[in-house]
């Protein structure tokens, strides 16, 4: 009796949490609060019945795996790499990050319906559960899914009761051996019921696009698929500050589809530059009543695909500087979260970069709303995997019964966004080889097109020789490189489109902040640390340089740009540690696992960000024992050419040039004998006048701790999350880039600790405790909002250190 009344208490909180947007006529319910969890085999679970006051209490998104413990043991496999270019097997470790997602776990959950009746219709929406979702309502099974990056939905009209308590019980099952890197494990995107009229706009029924655009005018088509009699559809298309600009109202339905054109005058384009957005207001009538009212945001903007121009949006050419993304946010795991998403799209645009790769599967909705509001192209992928296995388990298990369904819902699902240029079906598939496979590329693009006439459809290929043979490469809308810059020219020569995307580049590796002597090119470069040098001149035996992209993307028109792998480190694929444990994440990052621009950043930013400037100097300049010993410095720059002093001593005027690829886009002084004290970096216009400069010094010992968040108030939603760089200074104020001291971190007042992450690809230490040590003299904290305004503060301390405190507002 007294675990029941506690039961039906826990009910009545869930209830309360539950995040609700109501329209006048459709409910939107979040499921985001109030959800039990467990690990393990619970098939009694799906019974409302069923008490699972032993369940830990979450919030969704969650991620089940993220808090560790790193076990060497749990992704240890002894095989070959096939993509990587090895024949033989050996032991490989972290190759998906070491953390515990293989297994089966539930979630349960319970909500009611505020207002639902006979004729209301109640779906449940998941935008990705990873993975082998099965869905449970008050007991009954009402569907399931595969694939963990799918967004999918079932009816559940005919399963909720209108006047109690629905139970919710969600199975998901992670099987080993099923990817290439660290998926991440449970309900890690949002869940939604929603509840609408039985006459109303389907789910994903609206499609919007603007075939004609001119300075006066553009050309809204919008498609709404609707269910229903004597229906009418008023449609209102308002501009970013709210006011209504067109109007539209259609009483014709072709089968179960209104088809509307409508004028907008004088539009507003979408890009990078501008992002500026749209709001379609659909109001569906039966006889009068209304029935149903949803809002879609939409941009205007043009993409041209042309033989002779490339790529053009809104008619200027217009080259991609993209990054890849894996989707998960380090520390947080696969759990998404619009902070951490929104502090990674504020760095990259900073960068300069203007598009994103979802590699190599569905983006969030999360991600693509971003990107849509802070102005990045999108291109969405889908799959790494076709119907030959990359990993025993992976997506070629569902390939035959779930591409098609999978396929249809990407593009339904996030059609809308003007951020969306592109698609990609596949990633690297082993498909490309053989007639098969040419026949599998030719039916995914025949679906995209079906779903969405208006983008163009790539693959990432990497199997260049055999995709210019049998016709692969021949049929995609766009033919995506990975890497083989040396083919690029022969690809272009073979291809009939006239172009060439860099879908995936470089792979260069480094750890932030870590220098290797002697300085030199090199693949496949290992240390006894179990880091890569940071000067930015090492890669894989498959990969290049940055500036070997560069160069490809500078000197032939027909390279319509490149998405650089990876943006951020992510969990999993430690190459060239594959067999080195305890590397457990990637070294590919421009910038590292907690976010923090590794020297590469500054590389990118020189070339890619063309309103500000860059200089930046490396390596750090506290190399006691190397007194004498040659230590290269670089400088990126936006500059042509710059003059180095140590200690006030000239060391001669750099200029970039053509004579290799790293002297056209990096000035090096190769010869800098090391001696402590200051390097100054002076850079010179085109006259050769002073018009910058940047200085950097030994450090003494660590003393202080510095606090510096990316923003200091943040949301009182429980889910906002500011991040707080912590670095440690010298007695003088200059930073200590080689400290490692063990730091604590306390959060008072309303807020509290999420996690910590310092980027280093080899740490045991879990995210979440509030502990870490710093690498290379830098880590960052991650402090959550609660849902109470107020607040906070944050207090970091070390041992011999002067404690760092900072005071942060929710509200
Ligand atoms: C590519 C692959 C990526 C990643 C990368 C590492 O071949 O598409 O997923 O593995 O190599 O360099």
């Amino acid at each position: 009796m007294k675990s029941s009344i506690k039961h039906i208490s826990l009910i009545l909180l869930a209830l309360v949490f539950q995040i609700s947007i109501k329209a006048q006529t459709r409910d939107v319910i979040t499921l985001r609060n109030g959800w039990k969890f467990s690990k393990g085999h619970h098939p009694e679970a799906v019974s409302p019945e069923y008490n699972d006051n032993s369940w830990e209490e979450v919030t969704v998104p969650h991620d089940w795996a993220i808090y560790g413990p790193f076990d060497k043991e749990i992704d240890k496999q002894v095989v070959a790499i096939e993509q990587n270019g090895e024949t033989v097997a050996t032991e490989k470790t972290g190759r998906t990050g070491s953390l515990p997602y293989i297994g089966e776990a539930w979630y349960r959950t319970s909500f009611t319906l505020p207002n639902a009746d006979q004729n209301k219709k109640v779906l449940i929406a998941f935008e990705g559960a990873m993975s082998e979702p099965e869905v449970f309502i008050n007991g009954t099974k009402v569907g399931e899914w595969k694939y963990g990056y799918a967004y999918f939905y079932f009816d559940i009209s005919d399963y909720i009761s209108n006047s109690k308590t629905n139970t919710l019980a969600v199975k998901l099952s992670n099987k080993g051996l099923s990817s290439r890197w660290y998926p991440g494990a449970g309900l890690y995107r949002k869940v939604q019921i929603i509840v609408k009229d039985k006459q109303s706009i389907d789910h994903w029924g609206t499609y919007i696009t603007t075939p004609m655009i001119t300075d006066q005018m553009a050309k809204v088509n919008i498609k709404t698929k609707v269910s229903g009699a004597q229906l009418r559809l008023v449609t209102d298309i308002l501009d970013a500050n709210g006011n209504t600009v067109a109007s539209n109202t259609s009483e014709t339905l072709y089968g179960n589809e209104f088809d509307q054109n409508i004028a907008l005058e004088h539009p507003n384009l979408w890009s990078p530059e501008t992002p500026y957005l749209y709001t379609a207001v659909s109001k569906l009538y039966a006889r009068d009543i209304l029935k149903d009212e949803i809002t879609t945001r939409f941009g205007v903007r043009r993409i041209q695909y042309d033989r002779n121009t490339g790529f053009s949006l809104n008619g200027e050419i217009t080259k991609f500087k993209g990054v890849c993304l894996h989707h998960d946010l380090g520390p947080l795991g696969a759990a998404v979260n619009t902070s951490a998403l929104r502090r990674q799209l504020r760095i990259l645009k900073d960068m300069g970069c203007n598009a994103i790769r979802s590699s190599h599967n569905m983006p969030s909705m999360e991600q693509l709303e971003l990107c849509d509001e802070m102005g990045f192209m999108f291109l969405a992928e889908s799959f790494d995997e076709w119907k030959k296995p990359k990993v025993e388990n992976g997506y070629n298990l569902y390939f035959d019964d779930y591409a098609e369904k999978d396929v249809v819902n990407l593009v339904r699902a996030t059609r809308n966004h003007p951020s969306i240029v592109m698609w990609s079906s596949g990633n690297e598939v082993p498909d490309q080889w053989g007639s098969e496979g040419v026949k599998r590329a030719k039916w995914l693009q025949d679906i995209f097109h079906r779903e969405d006439p208006t983008r163009p459809v790539t693959v990432g290929m990497d199997q260049v020789k055999a995709v210019m043979e049998n016709g692969f490469g021949a049929i995609m809308d766009i033919p995506g490189l990975n890497y083989r810059v040396h083919l690029y020219e022969e690809a272009y020569e073979t291809f009939p489109q006239g172009f060439i995307l860099g879908s995936e580049t470089a792979s260069t590796v480094s750890s932030r902040g870590i220098y290797k002597f002697p300085v030199e090119i090199a693949s496949m470069k290992t240390y006894p640390d179990f880091q890569s040098s940071s000067y930015d001149l090492e890669y894989c035996s498959w990969s290049n340089l940055p500036d070997d992209d560069f160069v490809l993307q500078d000197d032939k028109p027909w390279v319509i740009g490149e998405f650089v792998w990876t943006g951020f480190d992510y969990l999993g694929e430690p190459t060239p540690y594959d067999e080195a444990w305890p590397s457990r994440s990637s070294y590919f990052g421009i910038n590292d696992l907690a976010g923090l621009p590794k020297d590469r950043y500054y590389l990118y930013r020189s070339r890619w960000n063309i309103e500000d400037e860059t200089l930046h100097i490396l390596p750090h300049w506290n190399w006691e024992g190397r007194e004498g010993e040659t230590t290269p410095v670089f400088v990126y720059t936006s500059y042509d050419s710059a003059e180095l002093f140590l200690n006030g001593k000239s060391l001669g005027i750099q200029k970039k040039d053509s004579s290799t690829h790293q002297n056209r886009y990096r000035l090096m002084w190769k010869d800098v004998k090391y001696q402590p004290g200051t390097l100054k970096v002076v850079a010179l216009d085109k006259h050769g006048n002073a018009a910058a400069e940047k200085e950097i010094k030994t450090a003494g010992k660590p003393y202080q701790l510095i606090l510096e968040p990316d923003v200091k108030t943040i949301k009182a939603n429980g889910e906002d999350i500011t991040f707080v760089t912590v670095s440690v200074v010298d007695k003088n104020g200059i930073p200590c880039p080689t400290a490692t001291n063990q730091l604590e971190f306390k959060v008072k007042g309303k807020g509290s600790y999420r996690a910590a992450c310092n980027g280093d690809a080899t740490s045991l230490e879990p995210f979440h405790l509030p502990t870490m040590k710093l690498f290379s003299g830098k880590l960052v904290v991650l402090v959550q909002s609660t849902t109470q305004a107020g607040d906070i503060e944050l207090t970091v301390s070390g041992k011999g250190l002067k404690t760092g405190k900072i005071k942060l507002k929710s509200y």
